[in-house]
């Protein structure tokens, strides 16, 4: 009952993150083209034109206005001041289309191509860089000591923003965590009987790739079992000492409380005028 609330919460919370990004690509601001790229890549930002004659096409980046890049038509002189794309730009001779190189996640963010000939834009982008999404890693987990025979794991991620954590088994989701923004790591639990006969899967996933990692429960459950096997001797020695603790408490409250009983009794037997 609460863990299908809560996983429709973490359902809710995805759908959310996702909202956002769907939001993000369908409505942009002024005819603002929307490009995702993951970080590593190149990425060809379309000027859709041809430079005319005597034409010059720059592009610049909105937030500080920084000139990236220019090329003129005549003299086909290619130009790229800004220190911080320094050999990772090329610029198409007919097209003036802007190439980014080995892309950055610093890269993110709005760049304008200008034509001289028309001085307003022609375009703005809205540049997406994702990072390199970490393989998901699905281990044993052995602190969750248990009285039946379920085998506990957790499926974890290291330092992610924008993202979703999810059990599947077959096609299905289980459950689900997201983080919008902040890089955090991320750990979801999953419980197994030894015998289970599903196919599960954590994917790590953001709007525009996946990692997978295949859950194989011969494996990790049985090199688990050793582990729980060696502790669980342990564990039961601890359980058994203190059970016998609380025994042994129980017991001396119990007598403690029938002894004070009985010396009320006493006592009121002895004093009835004071019971009252
Ligand atoms: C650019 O895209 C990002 C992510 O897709 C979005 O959060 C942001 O609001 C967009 N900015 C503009 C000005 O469209
Ligand atoms: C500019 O480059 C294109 C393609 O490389 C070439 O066809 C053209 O002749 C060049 N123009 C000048 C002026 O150098
Ligand atoms: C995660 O981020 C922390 C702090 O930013 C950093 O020290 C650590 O090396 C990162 N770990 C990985 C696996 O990237
Ligand atoms: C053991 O795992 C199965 C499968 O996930 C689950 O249905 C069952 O409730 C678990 N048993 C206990 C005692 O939690
Ligand atoms: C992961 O990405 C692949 C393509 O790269 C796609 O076929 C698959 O459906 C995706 N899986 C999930 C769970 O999103």
């Amino acid at each position: 009952m609460e863990l299908t609330i809560l996983k429709k919460m973490f359902d809710l919370f995805s759908f959310f993150c996702l909202f956002s990004w769907s939001l993000a690509g369908v409505f942009g601001v002024d005819e603002v083209k929307s490009v995702s790229v993951t970080e590593g890549e190149s990425v060809t930002l379309n000027s859709d034109t041809e430079i005319q004659t005597d034409d010059m096409i720059t592009w610049r980046t909105v937030q500080n206005n920084n000139l990236i890049a220019k090329i003129k038509e005549n003299n086909n002189k290619t130009d790229f001041p800004d220190e911080r794309f320094r050999d990772r730009l090329k610029l198409d001779e007919k097209t003036g289309s802007l190439t980014i190189m080995n892309i950055r996640t610093t890269d993110s963010g709005l760049y304008r191509v200008i034509s001289s000939r028309s001085k307003t834009p022609l375009y703005t982008f809205n540049l997406t860089v994702y990072a390199r999404l970490p393989v998901p890693v699905i281990s044993r987990d052995c602190s969750v000591l248990r009285l039946y025979q379920n085998c506990s794991l957790v499926c974890s991620v290291l330092n992610v923003s924008d993202v979703t954590l999810s059990w599947y088994a077959g096609m299905s989701v289980l459950s689900s965590i997201s983080v919008c923004d902040l890089s955090i790591s991320l750990s979801l639990p999953l419980e197994v009987e030894y015998q289970d006969k599903n196919t599960y899967s954590c994917v790590l996933n953001n709007p525009i790739s996946n990692q997978t990692t295949h859950l194989d429960i011969t494996q990790l459950c049985k090199t688990c079992s050793d582990y729980i096997h060696c502790c669980g001797f342990t564990e039961a020695v601890i359980r058994l000492a203190l059970s016998a603790l609380v025994g042994v408490a129980t017991v001396a409250v119990l007598v403690y409380d029938v002894r004070s009983r009985s010396l009320q009794q006493k006592k009121r037997e002895q004093t009835p005028s004071n019971s009252d």
